[in-house]
């Protein structure tokens, strides 16, 4: 198979990404535009100005991967974009403008789910590092897969005949994504938006002891872990975070928290890019040790129940991937615990955790080999579900 340069785009959220990524195994360019600041002062992402910042920054970012990558709009081989889930209105500004661009071009083009692309984000990097070929390291399988971000928590059973990948779902989030309760309880503590990357940074200054969530506040209320689904046969294990949120604010109004929290928010709003001293100079030890408590109760609920189904399918290898594998904590536990319990773990790079266009990318490559194009009238998936 001759080598494949693949453009991928991506806008499901509030990241405007595109890259080239050569036949799934390498990085070529990676360029990513986070909306950031523009969601900053309303606490979280708003729809309407997601859309408006992509289409603003489509061109530009897609013209710069390409620059970066010595290719042209005409020497790439395929153009791969992201058709779901996320957010309907952002996601069409990717389609149209990929759409565009390969009815222009004559270029193959190929829909990606955005939650195969952070499992092909470990895929990708492992073998840029030389693993997973016959040469390198082996991919074992049964392969288990983590996706953990802010809107999905979900664990896959991933498969590849020949080239090509299916998945399994055997767990999902039955309330909140894990990223999703990081940033409500990042919001309602007046930390800002987005939540998990200040938790994780704060928490190393907390006791992980000092505050106790009960079990019963992450167990989701409709189903048991281990019960049988209609949709297939096999345990499932599902999570849920909307209980823990609910407890976080509970121990706010039982220890009149509030005052300060309020006083906090309004001083770190007027710091145009806080600091992590900034951060730390606006908690007291009690706020520093809440964060920590409730961090180390979502690492420790995702560890386990993810461990649980590893146990149950006799997983062989595990992928830790999104937004929320980012955390240290979370990356630090999951591999003492997957060494203790024999099984390979692998997470994405901090880059590549996160939302980003190379995984689409090579997400795309098998799809690519195996001709499975997209036709110009498909269009956005809010809910697309990975199968
Ligand atoms: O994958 P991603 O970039 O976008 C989605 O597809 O949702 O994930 C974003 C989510 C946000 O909820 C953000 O707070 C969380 O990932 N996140 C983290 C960390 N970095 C990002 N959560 C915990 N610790 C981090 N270091
Ligand atoms: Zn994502």
């Amino acid at each position: 198979m001759p080598d494949a340069y693949i453009l991928g785009i991506e806008t499901s959220c509030d990241e405007t990404a595109a890259a080239v990524v050569r036949s799934g195994e390498q990085i070529v360019s990676n360029v990513v535009f986070s909306q950031i600041a523009t969601h900053q002062p309303y606490g979280g992402v708003v729809p309407e100005l997601a859309s408006r910042e992509h289409l603003r920054a489509i061109v530009p970012v897609v013209r710069k991967a390409l620059a970066d990558a010595g290719q042209t709009y005409r020497s790439v081989n395929a153009i791969a974009v992201t058709q779901g889930p996320g957010l309907a209105g952002a996601l069409m500004v990717g389609i149209s403008y990929a759409k565009a661009l390969a009815f222009a071009l004559e270029t193959p083009l190929i829909a990606v789910n955005h939650l195969e692309g952070h499992i092909h984000a470990v895929l990708l990097e492992e073998r840029q590092k030389g693993g997973f070929s016959d040469a390198g390291r082996k991919l074992n399988f049964p392969v288990l897969a983590l996706v953990v971000s802010g809107g999905h928590t979900h664990l896959y059973l991933a498969k590849q005949r020949g080239e090509s990948w299916s998945y399994q779902n055997i767990g999902h989030t039955r309330d909140d994504a894990a990223g999703e309760a990081f940033d409500k309880v990042a919001k309602l503590l007046g930390l800002g938006y987005p939540g998990g990357p200040i938790v994780d940074k704060l928490s190393a200054h907390g006791d992980s002891s000092a505050v106790k969530f009960a079990a019963s506040q992450l167990k989701n209320k409709d189903r048991n872990d281990r019960g049988r689904s209609n949709e297939y046969d096999g345990p499932r294990f599902d999570f849920s975070y909307s209980g823990i949120k609910t407890a976080v604010l509970r121990h706010v109004e039982t220890n009149n928290m509030q005052p300060a929290i309020a006083e906090r928010r309004k001083e770190l709003a007027a710091i145009p890019q806080p600091k992590l001293e900034n951060y730390l100079s606006h908690c007291d030890q009690h706020t520093l040790d809440l964060v920590a408590s409730f961090q180390r109760a979502m690492v420790e609920d995702l560890i386990g129940k993810t461990l649980a189904a590893v146990r149950a399918y006799d997983a062989a290898t595990l992928f830790v991937t999104g937004g929320v594998a980012a955390n240290q904590q979370l990356r630090q536990q999951f591999e003492k615990d997957a060494a203790r319990e024999g099984i390979e773990v692998y997470f994405p790079s901090r880059p590549l955790s996160t939302d980003n266009a190379a995984m689409i990318a090579a997400a795309a490559y098998p799809k690519f080999v195996a001709r499975d194009f997209a036709t110009m009238d498909f269009s956005a998936e809010a809910g697309l579900a990975l199968k």
